[in-house]
């Protein structure tokens, strides 16, 4: 199965809603975005810093919502809202809302309560993060939100992480995939996703492997 890894990264600018349309359009099943907070909300976008994937300058974290809105993320693509994300993706394609850096989980909450509340299945919809404590906190309000462990290994408490917020899924890095990686996942009642597989060969080995899904640019 296929993730769109920041949107169809490798022919659209990452994390945009081009990005998305394009892989909609090559009828990807799932997009992937990473979630980050600014000075008064959340936005779409991968880095800590402006510089890689716009005209900005400086600290995400520091900027207001506004500034951040009249960039240009390439092409003249806006960094995109969440919220706006899922409006494009609803009903189109699962969405996996990466948190990124601290204090995403309260500020994404009113919004995941509501796309659960309104026209999402819970089929469709995964948060994950590298910080599992925000995925705990996810945990505590939302029962049924879907969620997705992220961490480099498989390793022990990985999967201990998964089953104490309850994640359907783990995602880890494709360098360290092999049968044990994947029994492990599935052990602990996950899937597992591999990031970020843009080869061919490396997908078919993955599939062999029992892998159930790839994060990929080239969708
Ligand atoms: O969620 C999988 C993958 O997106 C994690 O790595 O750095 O591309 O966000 P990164
Ligand atoms: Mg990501």
């Amino acid at each position: 199965m296929r993730i769109a890894h920041r949107g169809a990264s490798s022919e659209a600018p990452e994390n945009t809603l081009a990005a998305i349309r394009r892989a909609i359009d090559l009828g990807t099943p799932w997009v992937e975005v990473d979630v980050q907070a600014c000075a008064d909300g959340l936005v779409v976008i991968h880095d800590e810093t402006l510089e890689r994937t716009t005209n900005g300058h400086g600290a995400v974290a520091d900027q207001p919502l506004a500034a951040l809105r009249a960039l240009d993320a390439g092409h003249g693509e806006r960094i995109p809202l969440p919220g706006e994300v899922l409006d494009l993706c609803c009903g189109r394609c699962g969405v996996n809302l990466e948190l990124k850096g601290p204090g995403v989980a309260p500020l994404l909450l009113p919004l995941l309560r509501e796309a659960l509340a309104g026209g999402w299945s819970s089929r469709d919809l995964l948060a994950s993060s590298f910080d599992w404590t925000q995925l705990a906190t996810l945990r505590t309000t939302l029962p049924r939100l879907p969620l997705g462990v992220l961490t480099e290994q498989v390793t022990g408490p990985a999967c201990a992480a998964a089953r104490a917020v309850q994640a359907s899924v783990i995602g880890c890095a494709l360098e360290y995939v092999d049968a044990a990686a994947v029994g492990a996942a599935h052990g602990a009642g996950c899937r597992l996703w591999v990031f970020t597989v843009n080869s061919a060969d490396d997908a078919a080995r993955l599939a062999a492997l029992g892998v159930d899904g790839v994060f990929t640019d080239r969708p």
